[in-house]
């Protein structure tokens, strides 16, 4: 069985404040030990250290970019090292938010997976089309060639969990339908069993993300290729998860 995955995204968002009040509460939640469940905290970079430094040990930070070069003149990057050096063990990377509006290319999102997975942090790639794209049914087409690029840099994919976030879903309200999410987790894992390996499509986590709230996390979470959770806004309320 693969082990329930649970991100919290803040983006750009928080203060000193904020963060600590939110590490407070995860600090006092009851996370079920028989559930298991993976759960993942991603601040903005400046709180990464404060956050690992005053987070619970059972809950891991993560990154929300990496750089895909290891060191030297490379102005407002960060790199794997450096996240390490943090004890931070996860990065998200290919956020839609970074693909759209700083522009990032699919190559470029696979060497720093590349980069990341090399240095021992752990990835959460995210994948997902746009409205348009869903429109002209090309939902399937779309996150099967950012997975494709990905796999031209990767061969193991243990350390990735991928994470389906349809870009009309983010920050809307408008969650896809369970049939939504489920259709298109099952064509990723169908993906990966014909261009990875059947092992690979077995054991890695597929996560959703796009208005994911308390209410409808629980229908989602019951679709048999759902593994888990990449929250935005609602990771920022202290007493939610
Ligand atoms: P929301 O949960 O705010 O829709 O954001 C989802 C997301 O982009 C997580 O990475």
């Amino acid at each position: 069985a693969r082990r329930f995955f649970v991100g919290g995204n803040f983006k750009m968002n928080g203060s000193l404040k904020t963060v600590k009040d939110i590490i407070n509460g995860l600090n006092n939640a009851q996370l079920d030990p028989n559930v298991g469940m993976e759960v993942v905290v991603a601040p903005s970079a400046i709180y990464l250290v404060l956050a690992r430094e005053l987070l619970r040990k059972d809950v891991e930070v993560a990154a929300q970019n990496v750089f895909d070069k290891p060191n030297g003149a490379f102005t407002g990057e960060i790199s794997v090292d450096q996240l390490k050096d943090a004890g931070v063990t996860w990065t998200i990377l290919g956020h839609s938010e970074r693909r759209v509006i700083l522009q990032e290319e699919n190559s470029f999102i696979a060497t720093k997976t590349e980069a990341a997975l090399k240095g021992g942090i752990s990835v959460i790639l995210c994948i997902g089309e746009s409205l348009e794209q869903r429109e002209a049914s090309k939902t399937i087409d779309v996150v099967t060639s950012q997975l494709a690029a990905v796999a031209q840099c990767v061969q193991d994919w243990s350390d990735i969990v991928i994470a389906y976030e349809p870009i009309w879903a983010i920050g809307t309200g408008k969650v896809a339908t369970t049939q939504q999410a489920q259709e298109v987790h099952l064509a990723i894992r169908k993906w990966l069993a014909s261009n990875v390996s059947e092992q690979t499509s077995e054991t890695t986590r597929i996560i959703y993300g796009g208005s994911v709230t308390d209410k409808n996390c629980k229908d989602l979470a019951k679709q048999p290729d759902i593994d888990g959770f990449l929250v935005g806004g609602a990771s920022l309320k202290p007493a939610c998860e």
